[in-house]
């Protein structure tokens, strides 16, 4: 992987070069699982797995895997929430890249994914959570067009800080955010 002496160009295309994606199945949702435990402070509960998995056998772009070198080093799911007659929300309950790979792009293209699977959903909107200190994700996202939309205090039962921000935005911009 990336050597020292690398430019910050170099490490993008080759991280773009060597990734493989997969979508998450019930074969390989153990993967899912033990990055998710790695990258992120909160343990998700198994009926977000079940509605993972659901969600993937219709529709194999709302949940993906990332490997680089046979390492899981990014991971994507997405929820479409139905609202009756009204066009879906997305909502994306995954968007985590390995720490050692951040930086190079790849959590920008997960959400070009996320943003193409809402598209192609007639989705109005997308939105997600993020932790209130996680300064790094709320730069990220800002950046690319999210807002917040509500501040949820005690989100996080068992993190300090607990209160999350909820991001949204338009799942179609007409005025393009940075989105590599
Ligand atoms: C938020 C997150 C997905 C971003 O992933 P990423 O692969 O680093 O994203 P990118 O490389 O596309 O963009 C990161 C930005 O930080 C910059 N950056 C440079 N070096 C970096 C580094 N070592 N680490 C992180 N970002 C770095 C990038 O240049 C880029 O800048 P830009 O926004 O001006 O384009 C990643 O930090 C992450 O998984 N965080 C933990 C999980 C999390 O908190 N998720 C939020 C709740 S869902």
């Amino acid at each position: 992987m990336a050597g020292v002496g690398r430019g910050h160009g170099e490490r993008r295309r080759e991280a773009m070069d060597e990734l493989e994606w997969r979508a998450v199945t019930r074969q390989n949702v153990h993967e899912l699982r033990a990055f998710n435990a790695g990258v992120f402070p909160v343990r998700f509960a198994e009926s977000l797995y079940q509605r993972v998995l659901d969600g993937c056998a219709a529709r194999p772009a709302s949940a993906q895997l990332v490997s680089h070198a046979r390492r899981v080093v990014g991971a994507l799911c997405c929820c479409a929430e139905e609202k009756g007659e009204r066009a879906p929300r997305l909502y994306v309950a995954v968007l985590g890249v390995a720490a050692a790979y951040r930086g190079r792009g790849i959590g920008g293209m997960l959400l070009s994914r996320a943003v193409e699977l809402a598209e192609q959903l007639g989705a109005e909107s997308m939105y997600l959570h993020v932790q209130q200190d996680n300064d790094e994700a709320m730069d990220f996202y800002t950046k690319r067009g999210f807002h917040v939309a509500k501040t949820i205090p005690n989100y996080y039962a068992r993190l300090e800080p607990s209160a999350a921000y909820e991001l949204q935005r338009s799942a179609c911009l007409v005025t393009s955010p940075i989105i590599n």
